[in-house]
């Protein structure tokens, strides 16, 4: 389970253009939910959604994963956390374009420290619950965008994490894709996983378990 706790995050602290984007912000999710991050753009969704996915800092509060207090950890806890609960799809899905689909969800793999067996077997399976196996060897840049999002999300299914955090997921693509991907963030929800998706589209919204709003770095109705 996640849990905020007054989270306050300041960007550029004691400077001049110091900007608070967080303002005590507390909130709950339970493992298995499916939750949507809603708000106008400069909200703070995206920055909600890095203090989730550990990497970035807050200034005040507390936030915990199943328990674990995330703050003042050592570098190798923190990708501890990242590499064992953490599947992070970002925006504009951040793949290297002229590595195979393959090539990139396996990233992660060789990230980890510990001995990992049968890496490819792994990605392969990555790649065939996001619905794309059959484009293994082909390189990313030669892919659409919703295949591109598969690849994204493979790469964050990988490791097996509890919880896949998404940043518009479907910004960039038009209606039938997004809702084939959305499909798929539901698929994924459905088997166990919680997902969190940062999403400017109400459609997307609507699907979602739960929805959590944030005005001017606030909690709706908070
Ligand atoms: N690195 C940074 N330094 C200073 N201010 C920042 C930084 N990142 C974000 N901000 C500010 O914090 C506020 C929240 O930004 P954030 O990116 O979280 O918004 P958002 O809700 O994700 O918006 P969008 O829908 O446009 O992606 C904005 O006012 C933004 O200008
Ligand atoms: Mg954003």
């Amino acid at each position: 389970m996640i849990k905020l706790n007054n989270i306050v995050k300041v960007y550029n602290p004691k400077k001049a253009n110091e900007f608070e984007a967080l303002h005590k912000v507390s909130a709950e999710i339970q493992d298995g939910e499916l939750v949507a991050i809603i708000g106008r753009s400069g909200a703070g969704k995206s920055t909600l959604l890095h203090i989730l996915a550990c990497i970035d800092s807050y200034q005040d509060g507390e936030y915990s994963i199943d328990g674990t207090l995330i703050k003042n950890l050592s570098e190798r806890q923190y990708a501890k956390i990242r590499n064992e609960k953490i599947g992070m799809v970002m925006q504009d899905f951040a793949l290297v374009e002229d590595l195979t689909a393959l090539e990139n969800v396996m990233i992660p793999l060789n990230f980890s420290k510990k001995k990992i067996k049968g890496k490819k077997e792994k990605a392969l399976a990555a790649l065939r619950s996001a619905g794309i196996e059959e484009l293994a060897k082909k390189p990313c840049n030669k892919l659409s965008g919703g295949q591109k999002q598969r690849v994204a999300i493979a790469r964050a299914i990988v490791n097996e994490p509890s919880m896949i955090l998404a940043d518009e997921p479907t910004g960039a693509l038009d209606t039938k894709t997004s809702a084939e991907i959305m499909e798929l963030f539901k698929t994924l929800n459905e088997q166990g996983r919680t997902v969190v998706i940062v999403t400017h589209d109400m459609n997307v919204a609507e699907q979602c378990g739960r929805v959590i709003e944030i005005i001017d770095g606030r909690i709706a109705g908070s």
